[in-house]
């Protein structure tokens, strides 16, 4: 089995600047130090578990450390994001002259508001795609048929969970964790068509349980999230529970933090 491989950039201008998502609160400032330690922390987890991870140096945007939002890799092409926000849209130039350093880059219209793998994720020939707060609907289906793949789209209602990675999460092709509540009910339908689902309790969700990073069985999840992680042990899965306060303050955790290059596993 191939090792997978992350990017994740580094933490160095991360903060709380602007709000853009209803976790976000400059009155509740990330202790800096402390994030650079959860950050580092997951860094150095996911490659005591085999994976490979490459580590872009952040430009001046406080929100780049969520580099899941930076766009999405299919098939040697970097599909870049078109933020729906100013504050994130600057990242941009920046995502595609690095990525097109490693792969073609493809883009929609300017106005087709798309964020990478924040709102989607590929499962064989599927790419599952949510939109209604970050990605337009619009936008979901022109990149999935821009990609090749058979567009599954799945609208999100609740804006704490503004982006698909924080209420649905593929453990592999067969088995998938959701927060019901936070998916309308064709989205849910959707989702339990195609995998054997999961739900995770209200809290959890709100803890982040569904923003993991999962390969050959091994799921790093957020701390706090003791139900699922038994879940994940009666599957089979291994639950690796990271610390990462810091970054949630924002709006993100393990899965916001990486960029995945290799198909799931
Ligand atoms: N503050 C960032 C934003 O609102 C957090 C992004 C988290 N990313 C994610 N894929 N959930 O854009």
């Amino acid at each position: 089995m191939k090792n997978p491989a992350f990017f994740m950039c580094g933490p160095d201008y991360f903060d709380i600047k602007y709000s853009i998502n209803p976790w976000m609160n400059s009155g509740n400032p990330p202790d800096k130090h402390l994030a650079y330690q959860q950050w580092d922390n997951l860094y150095c987890q996911l490659r005591s578990l085999g994976a490979t991870v490459e580590i872009i140096p952040p430009c001046n945007y406080p929100d780049m450390v969520y580099i899941a939002d930076s766009g999405i890799i299919h098939q040697n092409i970097f599909y870049t994001s078109n933020f729906r926000f100013k504050e994130r849209r600057k990242e941009s130039p920046f995502w595609k002259s690095f990525f097109g350093k490693y792969y073609k880059v493809a883009c929609l219209p300017d106005k087709d508001f798309y964020e990478g793998s924040g709102d989607s994720c590929i499962v064989g020939d599927k790419l599952f795609c949510g939109y209604g707060f970050r990605t337009a609907e619009k936008s979901a289906y022109k990149i999935s048929k821009m990609m090749g793949l058979k567009p599954c789209l799945l609208e999100l209602l609740d804006k704490n969970f503004y982006h698909l990675d924080t209420c649905f999460a593929p453990l592999d092709a067969h088995h998938a964790l959701f927060y019901p509540p936070a998916l309308s009910l064709a989205a849910r339908k959707t989702i339990e068509d195609h995998f054997n689902c999961y739900a995770v309790p209200d809290t959890e969700a709100l803890n982040f349980a569904c923003n993991i990073v999962s390969f050959h069985r091994k799921v790093l999840i957020p701390e706090n999230c003791p139900l699922t992680m038994d879940l994940l042990n009666q599957l089979g899965f291994e639950p690796y529970a990271i610390e990462l306060s810091e970054f949630i303050k924002a709006g993100g955790a393990s899965k916001c933090l990486t960029l995945r290059t290799t198909p799931l596993s």
